[in-house]
């Protein structure tokens, strides 16, 4: 096949994979995304940093013959492979790549290596060179400094910066799981780029907030920071502005949140719905912001982005054989997945539900929201369809979660 590379800087090519068919990751909805891989020209070595998933190398080998056809050489030789992270999104086409490149030299943590070797058996008897943060290698007029990133989001992450440029080669962190036929953030709606950039935060690096304000710090400490001056990340745009994704990411990392809630339901005869519209005008009548999501048709990985940046949320579930239905299960097992707490955020949640006669679902609810860290604001339960009486209560508590939230 053909493909062409995109020059970044004097010397560095984008040469990632685009995988526009795909709607899952992770067990998330997404709306395709790219595997982002750069190959960077030396006076002596040219190093290609990342790879590619499953199925995806001739995508890669044709960008990375076209980079070489845009320098003028015309013998295609990689000698230094640069990884940054193992999992296989990134990995999948790493010992076929070295199979046409058999010399070169690669470099990665110790952590690294060790999961590479755990997941696939070509590589068991590989070489490598292992890097720790402060280390560096030449290429010669292009240097590269290696940072270690662990949690953000494996244990094995690292960041390598390449000096001369000031081009920050940061893997998963700072991506966004987007397939357009634009390479830069800034040519991107910057709504829609923060919506991707948001989910991703929330379903992928949020667990590691602790390690993100760790790594943050120290980056600045290093003075790394002040040289940056593009952040080249494995999936979705490129960030020709650094500082706007670090605001967002200093901003999701330390829990700030908006005046917003968001209402998460599901319902059997639409009785605990009508409780949760009722709910949402209450909040919206101290004008708080609120996002609404039906289980039916909505899915757990935008929920817990818009819970990210919510000061609160409202669960809503009939009782079905004593306990809540199983949509809401999921949500919920996701919302206690992703750890807010770590983010510094501890949310108020306000339970609801409707019951025929035994009920049960509302402290099943609660125990697995105060397992992953929400503070319980209060409950409210209807006897089958909510009377006039229910939805003015319903209102009520709505309003009073919106007072509570609004200016802490
Ligand atoms: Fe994009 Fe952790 O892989």
């Amino acid at each position: 096949m053909k493909a062409k590379a995109m020059k970044i800087a004097e010397g560095v090519y984008w040469v990632g994979t685009l995988h526009w068919q795909t709607r899952t990751f992770h067990g998330f909805a997404i709306n395709g995304t790219t595997y982002n891989c750069y190959l960077v020209f030396g006076q002596e070595k040219v190093a290609l940093i990342d790879n590619v998933f499953e199925g995806m190398y001739p995508q890669l080998e044709a960008r990375i013959k076209n980079a070489f056809m845009q320098e003028g050489r015309s013998e295609v030789k990689i000698d230094v492979f640069i990884q940054n992270h193992s999992e296989k999104d990134h990995s999948y086409c790493l010992a076929q790549t070295l199979e046409q490149f058999p010399e070169a030299e690669i470099y990665s943590t110790k952590n690294c290596e060790n999961f590479l070797k755990g997941q696939y058996e070509e590589l068991k008897d590989v070489e490598f060179n292992t890097v720790q943060t402060g280390d560096e290698i030449s290429l010669g007029g292009k240097t590269f400094t290696f940072f270690e990133a662990q949690m953000l989001h494996w244990p094995d992450s690292m960041f390598t910066m390449l000096k001369e440029d000031g081009i920050l080669f940061s893997n998963d962190a700072f991506g966004q799981h987007l397939c357009t036929s634009q390479r830069y953030a800034e040519e991107l709606d910057l709504g829609l780029l923060t919506q991707a950039a948001q989910k991703y935060y929330a379903n992928l690096v949020a667990f590691g907030s602790p390690s993100l304000r760790m790594k943050l710090d120290q980056y600045v400490e290093l003075g790394l920071l002040d040289n940056t001056n593009m952040i080249a990340p494995c999936h979705g745009l490129i960030w020709k502005n650094p500082q706007t994704i670090i605001d967002l990411y200093t901003k999701w990392g330390t829990g700030v949140c908006k005046d917003k809630i968001t209402i998460i339901y599901d319902t059997m005869h639409h009785a605990t719905e009508k409780m949760a519209i009722q709910i949402a005008e209450g909040i919206m009548s101290e004008d708080v912001e609120v996002v609404m999501y039906y289980m039916e048709n909505d899915t757990a990985d935008d929920v817990v982005s818009d819970v990210l940046d919510s000061k609160a949320i409202a669960v809503g579930s009939p009782t079905m054989m004593n306990k809540a239905y199983p949509r809401i299960g999921n949500a919920l097992l996701w919302l206690g997945c992703i750890n807010y707490p770590a983010t510094t955020s501890i949310k108020k949640a306000l339970i609801f539900s409707s019951k025929g006669w035994g009920g049960g679902a509302i402290p099943k609810i609660q125990a697995e929201l105060e397992e992953g860290g929400f503070e319980i604001f209060d409950t409210y339960e209807a006897v089958f369809t909510p009377t006039e009486d229910d939805l003015e209560e319903c209102y009520n508590k709505g309003k009073q979660l919106a007072k509570a939230i609004k200016d802490n």
